[in-house]
């Protein structure tokens, strides 16, 4: 199974070769699997901001514990949930599946009401902890696709939202962010690159009942 080469060969990278760039068709293919992941209801209550702009990521990397991921690699993609749910999130979607699978969007409402029910009726809190769970299943998407291109990446949490949501004005969009991920080609200087992967043996993680 290819992926799980894939899978294999690439590593939370530490340090970027700043002179190499992500090829435009790369990109878009990185961007596609992320547009493509799953989410609950299909919602996808998420924005994801490619900065390319190197005095922003400057500013970023201040904000992210000083990490050098941040300026050094290609690409950086800021996932950032709605930080609220509201109900015309709802009906965006409804009118999106309507049109994308000639419904009519009548017929939607009930399920659009049920949705509506459980979520809107979540706290503040809980509606910003699970639409900032969906972002996961992007960033999940986004390793294995740059894992496939033989691009390098690091996902990444060492990072300030409240920082982040102020220099990107992200609280005037009703988003927050929630998690960070860079693209890039390693640096030859790597230390990290090589070392074999440390996980819990299948033993350990997995049991069948
Ligand atoms: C959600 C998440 C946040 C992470 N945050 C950071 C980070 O801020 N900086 C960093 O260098 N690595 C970060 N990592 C990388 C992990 O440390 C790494 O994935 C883990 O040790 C497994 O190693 P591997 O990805 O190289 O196989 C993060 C990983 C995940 C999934």
């Amino acid at each position: 199974m290819k992926l799980l080469e894939n899978l294999n060969w690439r590593y939370a990278t530490k340090k970027f070769d700043p002179s190499r760039k992500i090829s435009p068709g790369d990109l878009e293919k990185i961007k596609e699997a992320i547009r493509l992941s799953a989410s609950s209801y299909g919602l996808q209550l998420y924005k994801v901001l490619v900065i390319e702009d190197h005095e922003i990521r400057k500013t970023l990397k201040e904000a992210s514990w000083g990490q050098t991921q941040i300026t050094d690699a290609s690409h950086l993609f800021v996932f950032c949930n709605t930080a609220q749910v509201k109900a015309s999130d709802i009906d965006d979607y409804l009118e999106l599946k309507a049109n994308t699978q000639n419904l009519d969007v009548g017929n939607l409402k009930g399920y659009g009401d049920f949705m509506k029910d459980k979520l809107t009726s979540l706290s503040p809190e809980a509606q910003k902890n699970w639409t900032a769970r969906q972002t996961y299943i992007a960033l999940g998407n986004f390793l294995a696709a740059c894992a496939e291109l033989h691009i390098d990446s690091c996902p990444m949490e060492g990072f300030e939202p409240e920082q982040y949501d102020e220099i990107l004005g992200l609280k005037e969009k009703g988003l927050t962010a929630a998690v960070v991920a860079t693209a890039g080609y390693r640096s030859k200087e790597d230390q990290t690159q090589g070392m074999a992967k440390v996980r819990k043996s299948a033993d350990q993680l997995f049991e069948t009942i």
